[in-house]
């Protein structure tokens, strides 16, 4: 008898696997971080090989850690970075050039020619996305203008181009399936969001052949089983989203108006609005939250592109932590930044401001600035960058929000969330399982093979660690709020 549920969470910078039980407890886990190429300045690649080897690897890892054989895996499910492309060769399985990255900046200048020429309302409609390089459409067409005889081979059927999780798909079954889930396809440009399918008037805008592209299907079904001799015994592929659309079903977001933000590299906050795609008007992202058979559920995202991030430049650039733990010591260590404010806009800013050309920008600076101020604004920045999207959230869903939950590597730091708390008013709720992501895969794929009986058990399992009241005055909420903004005009519209 089956009695776990794997989930694969290939990540920006590592894949992890976790094993879960019934009650949803990590039984076991695995990680290994693998290789980033950053071969021009903006350019962000992985090895789609590496990508698997790592995954596969860690898989195995995980299950011989917790002494299980595949025989004991009721399904797998799959979380995986988005928006990521990667394209190979059907046949044989070889990508015919590097897995261009999300945070990966080449296409801005092809967006901006798109935009010029009227496109972007077009794009906004059908996909609730903007035309920013972020996404998977200009990626896509870059490597078919770029790569030598590509696009003949794209147009004769030979290539096969996914996100993350069609590439772990492709190679977990030995070749056999090419497809994807609708929260992956809704990041792509490509994929209109009210229909359910690929859409041909964006195809021909991007130059992208539909032959190219996966089978698109719900969350939550079983896809296949792994091939015969990779595990041992052939598992069932039960589950796929899109990483922060599996952290919003793990934190059992299952309701309109519920929302979570997941503190990881970036911060992605994403509100469930229910079975009604919700436009924005304050340049915040429009996405499926997941399918659960033919019906869609759909999210309003707001993607901060450097979070967590900010800690790793803090340890690597200017080597003032040498762990990325040493921080919140360092940063409490002064009882605030001195007036010292940090934009990360290291690779532009997203929502709500959407500027490929802004750029880091530290203001505020006196001669009694020290290192402990500079680590405080950084992490304040995380902050700041996360009340941003919650004010353009609540003026979209004309609801206001009640609490946040949070998860992801920095939502352990209780500094930040208290921070978090103060800025935005409201209660910032820490679940006892951060593992929130993989929960959600896992939680998909149980629910399609049975093991979970329904949506009912994920909120019943969810159980609060920690809760981070408000406590910081209206007027200072203001006054620091107006700060940030001044030193966000600063960054923006730097780099020409
Ligand atoms: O949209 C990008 C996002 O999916 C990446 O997430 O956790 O790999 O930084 P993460």
């Amino acid at each position: 008898m089956s009695q776990y549920i794997l989930a694969l969470d290939q990540g920006t910078t590592s894949s992890r696997a976790i094993v879960f039980d019934r009650e949803g407890g990590v039984r076991s886990a695995a990680q290994k971080e693998f290789t980033q190429r950053f071969p021009r300045p903006g350019w962000v690649e992985h090895d789609p090989l590496e990508i698997w080897s790592t995954q596969s690897g860690v898989a195995q890892e995980a299950m011989t850690r917790a002494g299980l054989r595949a025989a004991d895996i009721a399904a797998i499910g799959i979380t995986n970075q988005r928006e990521t492309v990667i394209v190979w060769d059907r046949r044989t399985g070889e990508p015919v050039y590097p897995a261009i990255v999300w945070q990966d900046r080449r296409t801005a200048g092809l967006c901006e020619e798109l935009r010029a020429r009227g496109h972007e309302n077009t794009f906004r409609e059908k996909t609730g996305l903007l035309l920013d390089a972020y996404f998977s459409g200009t990626k896509v067409r870059w490597i078919l203008d770029h790569v030598e005889g590509a696009r003949a081979r794209a147009e004769r059927g030979d290539l096969a181009f996914g996100t993350v999780d069609s590439w772990l798909v492709y190679h977990l079954t030995g070749g056999e399936l090419h497809l994807t889930d609708a929260t992956n396809a809704s990041r792509t440009l490509l994929y209109n969001i009210h229909t359910g399918d690929w859409d041909d008037e964006l195809l021909g805008l991007l130059d992208v052949p539909r032959a190219l592209l996966p089978e698109v299907r719900s969350s939550s079904e079983v896809y296949g089983t792994t091939a015969e001799g990779l595990f041992g015994a052939r598992i069932p592929i039960a589950g796929i989203a899109g990483d922060q659309q599996a952290a919003t079903f793990g934190q059992a977001c299952l309701t309109p108006g519920m929302a979570k933000n997941t503190y990881g590299t970036g911060c992605f906050m994403l509100m469930n609005t229910g079975p009604g795609a919700v436009p924005s008007a304050n340049r915040l992202l429009t996405t499926v939250a997941w399918q659960l058979g033919g019906e869609r559920t759909y999210a309003l995202e707001g993607s901060v592109f450097v979070a967590g991030a900010v800690v790793q430049w803090l340890r690597d650039g200017l080597g003032i932590i040498r762990e990325s733990g040493e921080v919140e010591a360092l940063a409490t260590s002064v009882p605030s930044s001195g007036g010292v404010v940090l934009v990360p806009a290291f690779v532009g800013l997203g929502a709500p401001y959407w500027d490929p050309y802004a750029r880091g920008t530290l203001v505020g600076m006196t001669r009694g600035t020290t290192a402990a101020h500079i680590a405080r604004a950084a992490l304040e920045s995380i902050a700041y960058q996360s009340a941003d999207l919650l004010a353009a959230m609540g003026q979209d869903s004309h609801a206001p929000l009640r609490e946040l939950r949070v998860d992801g590597g920095a939502s352990t730091n209780n500094l930040l969330m208290q921070f978090q708390a103060d800025l935005l008013g409201l209660p910032v709720v820490r679940p006892r399982v951060t593992e929130t992501t993989a929960l959600g895969a896992a939680s998909l794929a149980g629910l399609a093979v049975g093991y979970w009986q329904d949506t009912g058990d994920i909120t019943r399992r969810w159980q609060v660690d920690r809760v981070f009241e408000p406590r910081m005055e209206e007027a200072e909420r203001g006054e620091r709020l107006h700060r940030w903004r001044r030193a966000v005009e600063r960054s923006r519209a730097w780099e020409e």
